[in-house]
């Protein structure tokens, strides 16, 4: 193969850029209501178990050479845990969130606040129902934005406008995977060589038509892969941080150049999230 040309699905070498972080510990942490499919208010959470996992995420993280910030946990608010829900934070402006469930109202000032209290603000306060990372995603030059179970299709005109860059929007259609951060992995996002992975039969086939449009090389990962939420993995451009039960997933990705860095999560997926979910990216 030649190394002369890098292609996404080829690259000649992976490069990891530094990254900033945002996460939020499961102090508060416990399933009391159910709002997606993978919540069983029934089954008891093993709370120290889920602070030991969330602890070795941040720690792997810190490892990787990125930087970890971490907004204080709020009472009554179990799923604060989940960052990537707290806001989209890009160069071109910081939108803040409105959740479609009013269990998770109060995270919304919470993560808009403090983001304006250390240096990235102002945050848009939004109209439109728009769970953040969660549903929006940075691919380079493009904005890729899901609805179908949170964010509201009018929430990524709202943020088109408020960040003055077009949104691909994909409409997901599996409730097991009701963020776009649960079926699409960020690989890459340098607009010179961007790269995704996704799951396929999470989105409409209109929706499976841009990605692959847009995405000609992208990894399409199976079923097996995106049931044990795998596709929610966070990537720093080389190493990328995912599920140790997403086995096959991780032989995809040292294929194709990666470094799989397993982190079990097991505890935190019983509120419907894995790695993406607890990590909200801190651009520009
Ligand atoms: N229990 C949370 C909810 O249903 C999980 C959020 C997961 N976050 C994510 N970015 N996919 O809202």
């Amino acid at each position: 193969m030649s190394t002369s040309t890098r292609d996404s699905a080829h690259p000649a070498e992976r490069l990891a850029g530094p990254r900033r972080y945002l996460m939020c510990a499961p102090e508060h942490f416990t399933v009391s209501y159910e709002i997606n499919p993978w919540m069983d208010a029934a089954a008891p959470v093993d709370a120290s178990r889920a602070l030991e996992q969330w602890q070795e995420l941040r720690a792997t993280f810190e490892r990787l050479g990125h930087q970890v910030h971490v907004v204080p946990a709020a009472p009554g608010l179990p799923d604060m845990v989940y960052a990537a829900n707290g806001a989209l934070v890009t160069p071109q402006g910081s939108v803040g969130v409105r959740f479609a469930h009013p269990e998770r109202a109060g995270e919304a000032e919470a993560y808009a606040r403090w983001l304006e209290e250390h240096g990235l603000g102002p945050v848009h306060r939004p109209v439109h129902v728009n769970e953040g990372e969660g549903d929006l995603l940075v691919v380079g030059e493009h904005l890729l934005a899901g609805h179908g179970f949170r964010t509201d299709l009018a929430a990524h005109r709202e943020v088109e406008e408020v960040l003055g860059r077009p949104v691909t929007s994909l409409r997901l259609v599996d409730p097991r995977f009701y963020h776009l951060d649960t079926a699409l992995t960020v690989l890459d996002d340098d607009p010179e060589h961007p790269d995704v992975a996704y799951f396929p039969g999470a989105f409409d086939e209109e929706s499976q038509r841009v990605l692959a449009g847009l995405f000609p090389h992208a990894l399409r990962t199976d079923a097996a892969t995106a049931q044990v939420l795998g596709m929610n993995a966070v990537s720093d451009g080389k190493h990328v941080v995912l599920s140790p039960r997403a086995q096959r997933y991780a032989e995809q990705l040292a294929q194709r150049g990666y470094v799989p860095v397993p982190v079990d999560l097991s505890e935190l997926l019983r509120g419907g999230g894995g790695a993406k979910c607890c990590t909200l990216v801190l651009r520009g």
